[in-house]
C-alpha cells in the first residue's frame, strides 16, 4: 500500500447520525402500507440505496407493488425525511468528526466525501461542512451502488490520488467492502462483529487522528 495521501468519508453513520431520521420516514411508510417496521430492521438499511432499501422495507411487509408505485412511495418517502434534515443544525455534527477533518486538512491530506445519499449536499450544507470537502461524490453522481467500489474510486479520481493512496471512513458493511474493493484501506466506524473486513475498527472519528492514520498498515 502507498503513503497515505487522502480520505474518503462515507457520511450517513460516520459524520452524521441520519440512521433516526431514514427510521421514522420509512417507518410511516410501512404503517401506512399495514406493516411494523422496527429499528432492527432498519439496520438493514445502513449504507443501501434509496430504492433498494424500499425493495427491502416491502420484503419485510410482503408486499409486491409496480415499479411506478414503488417510485412514488420513495419519492414520497424521501420527502418526509427531508423534513427532518432540512432541520439539522451543526450540533449533530458526531463527536470528533469535524476536528479530525480540520486537523487531517492542516497535515495536508485531501479530503472527499463517498456517500450513497442523493441528499448528501443538502446534509453538508445544513452541517456547514461543505467547505471542508474539496470533493463531493454522493448518490447523484455514481450509478452502482456499494459494495461497488464506484463511489471511491470517483473520490480517488477527483483528488487525483491513487486508490491505494486513499483511506476510507465506512459505519457499513457493503461500504468496507466496496473500499477493499477499489483496493483502498477502510477504517469501519462501528461494531467489529459488522465490520471485521476493515483494516481497523473504532466507535467513532473522536478515535481517530493523523498521528493514528500514519499507523494504519
Ligand atoms: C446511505 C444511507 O448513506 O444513503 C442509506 O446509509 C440511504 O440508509 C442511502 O438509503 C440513500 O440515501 P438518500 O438520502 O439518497 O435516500
Ligand atoms: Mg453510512
Amino acid at each position: 500500500m502507498g503513503q497515505i495521501k487522502a480520505c474518503l468519508f462515507d457520511l450517513d453513520g460516520v459524520i452524521v447520525d441520519t440512521a433516526k431520521y431514514h427510521y421514522i420516514a420509512w417507518r410511516e411508510l410501512a404503517n401506512e402500507l399495514g406493516f411494523e417496521f422496527t429499528i432492527e430492521d432498519n439496520e438493514r438499511l445502513k449504507g443501501v440505496s434509496r430504492m433498494t432499501s424500499l425493495d427491502i422495507l416491502l420484503e419485510i411487509g410482503g408486499v409486491s407493488l409496480s415499479e411506478e408505485e414503488k417510485l412514488r412511495l420513495a419519492d414520497k418517502k424521501n420527502e418526509n425525511y427531508r423534513t427532518f434534515i432540512l432541520q439539522m443544525k451543526p450540533d449533530e455534527i458526531l463527536d470528533g468528526a469535524k476536528d479530525l477533518l480540520l486537523e487531517l486538512k492542516e497535515k495536508g491530506i485531501r479530503i472527499a466525501l463517498g456517500s450513497a445519499s442523493k441528499n448528501a449536499m443538502t446534509i453538508l450544507n445544513k452541517l456547514e461542512l461543505t467547505d471542508l470537502f474539496e470533493a463531493i461524490i454522493d448518490g447523484t453522481k455514481v450509478s452502482k451502488a456499494k459494495p461497488d467500489p464506484e463511489v471511491f474510486l470517483k473520490g480517488a479520481e477527483a483528488l487525483n490520488v491513487q486508490a491505494e493512496e486513499c483511506v476510507v471512513f465506512e459505519d457499513a458493511e457493503a461500504g468496507v467492502e466496496a473500499a477493499l474493493a477499489g483496493n483502498m484501506r477502510c477504517v469501519g466506524i462501528g461494531s467489529p462483529n459488522v465490520l471485521g473486513k476493515a483494516n481497523l475498527v473504532i466507535d467513532g472519528l473522536h478515535q481517530m487522528s493523523y498521528e493514528k492514520l500514519m499507523k494504519l498498515d
